[in-house]
């Protein structure tokens, strides 16, 4: 990061957790604007808690999450998503028995706009992708995996957020499918977008984005450009062992 850039999102010896259990021991991190981060480490050392005290829905303990200069550490989860940062959970958590359309509309409730401009946020995301329109009353919990990631990334963008997070991107899904998920993330980005991803699959994580960072045991122990941390051999030897020669 260049001395004058400022990040968009930095995070400083956060710690957070669930009751008496502390999950999250001195998180430090800084996202830069514009950037597809992947967030990578095993089963179980804190990433969708982390995603989730970022979002508000864990409160932070102690330590700093500055969103372009502004303190979020104590704010709510619908003024966070009104700043700007959207968050796609683990397991997607669509109203399932809600139409498509419905859902995306609902990831657009805290927008103060006309219901034009929500028309042309929901064309969009049709646009991107085009399964979603076909289904678009279809309750979603109806759908296949892909089809209801699809619509849990589109109820995401219907925010019209600076950051994208998402929780697993890939998980319980074909390869093609994954495929049309990173090209969609892909355009995105091009489009301005700022990604933070969650991707157990890491060399689909460390393709997909610029800088990627490993978390381990409640903590970021490695964070560098993607195309390095690929060639790591501790990275290679941890996540990639089988690909190792
Ligand atoms: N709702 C919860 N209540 C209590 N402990 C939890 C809860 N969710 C996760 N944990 C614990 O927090 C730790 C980190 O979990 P998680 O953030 O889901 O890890 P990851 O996403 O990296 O797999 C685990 O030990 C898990 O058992
Ligand atoms: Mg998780």
């Amino acid at each position: 990061m260049n001395g004058s850039e400022k990040p968009l999102l930095e995070i400083k010896d956060l710690t957070a957790g669930y009751g008496p259990v502390t999950v999250l021991w001195g998180v430090s991190l800084a996202l830069r604007e514009g950037e597809i981060t992947a967030l990578i480490g095993s089963n179980g050392v804190g990433k969708s808690t982390l995603m989730r005290t970022l979002s508000g829905l864990i409160a932070a303990r102690s330590g700093q999450i500055q969103w372009r200069g502004q303190s979020i550490e104590n704010a709510d989860p619908a003024d966070i998503l009104a700043l700007g940062i959207a968050h796609v959970p683990e397991g997607r958590r669509l109203f399932g028995a809600m139409s498509v359309e419905d859902n995306l509309r609902m990831g657009a409730y805290l927008r103060r706009v006309s219901r034009a401009e929500i028309q042309r946020g929901i064309d969009r995301v049709y646009a991107m992708f085009p399964k979603l329109a076909q289904r678009r009353n279809q309750a979603a919990g109806t759908m296949s995996g892909g089809e209801q990631q699809m619509c849990a990334i589109g109820r995401g963008l219907m925010s019209a957020p600076r950051l994208l997070m998402i929780d697993e991107l890939s998980l319980g899904l074909s390869p093609l499918l994954v495929e049309q998920l990173v090209d969609a993330l892909i355009v995105l980005n091009r489009e301005g977008l700022s990604i933070l991803v969650v991707e157990q699959d890491v060399v689909t994580a460390l393709e997909l984005s610029s800088t990627a960072c490993v978390m381990d045991r409640g903590r970021i122990t490695r964070q560098g450009a993607s195309s390095e941390l690929i060639n790591d051999p501790g990275v290679r030897q941890a996540y990639l062992g089988a690909l190792t020669h």
